[in-house]
């Protein structure tokens, strides 16, 4: 989302100013033309050098050293996407609030119009001092994006809230300005990754759910505005920033946190692969090799049918939009439709599976939309990111057509 987007990066004087390097690299890895404006108090904590060769562009350390005739604040300011200060001292904020402009980044901060976010980072009495809440008020008034600092042990010894979030945090909330908020009000439930059924304490059957598809389609939703809760089974990816996450582990605990966080939801993505039995009857105990039939060299464990999720939300939901995900090897749209019937489904994403590209543990995936309605959208193969974008752009416009038929 911010490939060739240009993008000021300020950066006041204080500790965390070492983490604006990280956060510039994340930001010129994913394609952003990058520039940085320091204070003269942010040089007292990191060189010029490192953010110049890092950004491969100037950098604006003061209003009357360019080096150059440009006049360089109007000009950064005016080609900007956006503008991100992190880490933003009080000083800063003071000033951006009350608008004073006196150096170099106040002073394009006066003449930005793309969206900007600000990262306050100081000491916990200084972020609670009233004055600088004030300023935030007003800053946020005047329609500046505030990122919370997190809170923690900070170079002062001290411990509360006045931490630079980590550049991860920073660079993914950077990301979200680019986002169209078309979900915004809207409540989500996504269900992701695998479910664990237990045939002893040490062994389980499940499938190979990475959560990889689930998980970019909880945060494309997230990015776009939604309010997320992330239903998940075990997998070893981080999930995204903004989502409520909730953890299970069977079959049964998915449906419990389904269906009990399902009434107040606009919509319902289940994208889980949930195992669909599990062993009757788990072992206490470790199942040892002297507990086969020596016959055969065979163990037989009885299998009883897992609750079928997605059904009894189909058969729970009132006016909720309700979309599957259909994981087949063979007769993929024929299969898939007869899930939309069988589930009471608005909508159903075919997706083939058992290929290295699509599917379970694939950082692509090639799925058909199919709905209710009877009209099908087949995608090219896309990164799962993107087929999350696409899927959620399809239940966007059902919706609205379903509101416009009403
Ligand atoms: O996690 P990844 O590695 O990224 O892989 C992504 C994926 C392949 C798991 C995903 O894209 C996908 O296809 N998910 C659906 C997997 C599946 O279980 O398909 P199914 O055809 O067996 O089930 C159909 C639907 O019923 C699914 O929405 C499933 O969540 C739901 N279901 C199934 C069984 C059950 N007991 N309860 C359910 O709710």
């Amino acid at each position: 989302m911010i490939k060739d987007k240009n993008i000021i990066l300020g950066v006041c004087g204080g500790i965390a100013a070492y983490k604006s390097v990280e956060l510039l690299r994340l930001m010129k890895k994913a394609g952003a033309d990058v520039k940085v404006v320091m204070t003269s108090s942010a040089l007292e904590f990191v060189g010029e050098l490192t953010f110049k060769v890092l950004s491969e562009n100037h950098v604006c350390t003061g209003l009357f050293n360019s080096g150059d005739s440009s006049v360089r604040h109007i000009e950064w300011a005016s080609r900007a996407d956006a503008a991100l200060i992190a880490p933003a001292t009080a000083n800063m904020i003071g000033k951006m609030a009350r608008g004073i402009a006196d150096d170099a980044l106040s002073t394009m901060m006066m003449a930005v119009k793309a969206p900007v976010m600000i990262c306050p980072s100081m000491n916990t009495y200084m972020y609670e001092n009233r004055a600088l809440q004030r300023n935030l008020d007003i800053l946020e008034q005047d329609g500046v994006i505030i990122l919370e600092p997190g809170s923690g042990e900070l170079a002062c010894k001290t411990s509360g809230a006045g931490r630079l979030p980590e550049p991860e945090l920073i660079f993914d909330r950077l990301v979200k300005l680019f986002h169209p908020c078309d979900m915004k009000g809207k409540k989500v439930i996504v269900t992701a990754g695998p479910t664990r059924e237990a045939m002893d304490p040490v062994r389980y059957i499940s499938n190979h759910s990475s959560g990889k598809m689930g998980y970019a389609v909880a945060e494309a939703a997230e990015k776009r505005g939604a309010m997320v809760t992330l239903i998940t089974g075990p997998v070893s990816i981080a999930p995204p920033f903004g989502v409520e996450l909730i953890k299970v582990t069977t079959a049964h605990e998915m449906a419990n946190a389904v269906l009990s966080s399902m009434d107040d939801a606009d919509i319902i993505i289940k994208v889980a692969a949930v195992a669909d039995y599990r062993p009757l009857a788990p072992r206490e105990n470790k199942i040892k090799k002297d507990q086969m039939d020596s016959r055969n060299n065979s163990l037989t464990l009885d299998l009883v049918e897992n609750p079928d999720i997605l059904k009894m939300v189909g058969e729970r939901k009132r006016n909720q939009f309700l979309a599957g995900f259909a994981a087949e090897t063979e007769n993929l749209i024929a299969n898939a439709l007869a899930k939309i019937k069988k589930k009471n489904l608005d909508m159903i994403a075919a997706n083939i599976v058992g290929r290295e590209d699509s599917g379970f543990e694939a950082d692509t995936n090639k799925i058909t939309l199919l709905s209710k309605d009877g009209s099908s959208k087949e995608l090219p193969l896309l990164s799962k990111q993107q087929a999350a974008h696409e899927l959620l752009d399809h239940i966007l416009g059902k919706i609205k057509h379903q509101v416009l038929a009403r």
